[in-house]
């Protein structure tokens, strides 16, 4: 089939979904004449997250990438340190860390989760390491109990990239509650999104602090804005990383249907499997593999086939059963 027709025949990447009331917060900077980043639209999705995550401090950032560039500054990492993060990941992680000079160590993922396998890194911590960083690959809670206990033991530092979304949780804690600090990515292929957007959350009160000047380029403006001293000046290396008012309303527009996102999300998840079970008892396919223990928020659904099965014709059979799903949860009215 050319490349053409199998865009043509195939359902989009991702949609993101519109609450319907983005709009109606947009209104709101306008009026109260407030656009640039840390106004009452940002706090309110503070103050959410915060809840969710149970941490000290959250603040929205540009992306994620964004929000992992100032966890790198945070670790106040040297060239030639090194960072632990899974084999099997986007390339903003890896991509944060090396900015600064960090070597990545990719360590293999599990067979089952995908996610960073916890059971070889303490084989891979060589002399510079100075921190772990898990992914949650497609919304599903890596091994977090062991990783801590390997990194309490080495004194490393745990950097979660939960990439997608805090309504999944690990053993009862929302993801993004276990490791510090945190990054989120709030990008238009997430189930909740700002378009572009992420965010950092963080328990140690030590890195909410520093990373308030690191995002106001280095300056101490947000101490001076609460009037606890009385004029600002540049503190230390920084850059200009939080996202605007406009980016704030449209996700609290969304942070405030999460769960009813999640529960849609969830509703189309059970569509997708189509191929009979014999193909996985075959071993010709295998479909996500989720603990009972863990909660996921439904972020991306996949398949691994083995190289007999005929992709092209799964992925048709995968279209036209997303196309049947979104019909009857009336996905997109
Ligand atoms: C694991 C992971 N980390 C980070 C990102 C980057 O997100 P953002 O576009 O918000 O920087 C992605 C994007 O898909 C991702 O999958």
């Amino acid at each position: 089939m050319k490349r053409e027709q199998m865009k043509e025949n195939h359902s989009p990447f991702n949609w993101p979904h519109m609450t319907g009331k983005e709009l109606y917060y947009i209104a709101e900077p306008k009026f109260n004449g407030r656009l640039v980043g840390d106004g009452p639209l940002t706090k309110r999705c503070h103050r959410w997250l915060e809840e969710r995550t149970e941490c000290n401090k959250a603040s929205l950032k540009r992306s994620s990438t964004a929000a992992l560039e100032v966890a790198a500054l945070l670790l106040e990492i040297q060239p030639c340190d090194e960072v632990i993060m899974p084999s099997f990941i986007f390339v903003a992680t890896a991509n944060a860390f090396v900015l600064r000079g960090t070597v990545p160590i990719f360590v293999h993922v599990r067979a089952d989760a995908l996610n960073l396998d916890e059971r070889l890194i303490e084989a891979a911590i060589p002399s510079r390491t100075r921190a772990i960083s898990p992914v949650h690959h497609a919304d599903v809670a890596s091994e977090m109990d062991a990783m801590m206990g390997i990194a309490r033991k080495a004194e490393l530092l745990v950097v979660e990239d939960t990439e997608q979304w805090v309504v999944s949780r690990y053993k009862g804690n929302a993801l993004g509650q276990i490791g510090d600090p945190v990054a989120f990515s709030f990008h238009e292929t997430k189930n909740v999104t700002s378009g572009e957007g992420g965010a950092l959350s963080m328990s140690c009160p030590e890195f909410a602090l520093c990373a308030e000047r690191i995002c106001k380029k280095g300056t101490d403006r947000s101490r001076f804005c609460r009037c606890e001293v009385d004029k600002y000046s540049w503190q230390e290396a920084g850059s200009s990383y939080l996202p605007g008012e406009l980016t704030a309303a449209v996700l609290w527009a969304q942070m405030e249907e999460a769960d009813a996102i999640a529960h849609t999300r969830l509703a189309c998840w059970d569509f997708y499997p189509i191929m009979p079970d014999s193909f996985e008892q075959r071993g010709l396919q295998r479909r996500p593999i989720i603990a009972s223990e863990f909660q996921h928020a439904t972020h991306m659904y996949y398949e691994l086939t083995s190289a007999e099965v005929d992709c092209q014709r799964v992925v048709a059979m995968q279209d036209s059963a997303l196309t049947r799903s979104i019909a009857k949860v009336n996905w997109l009215q």
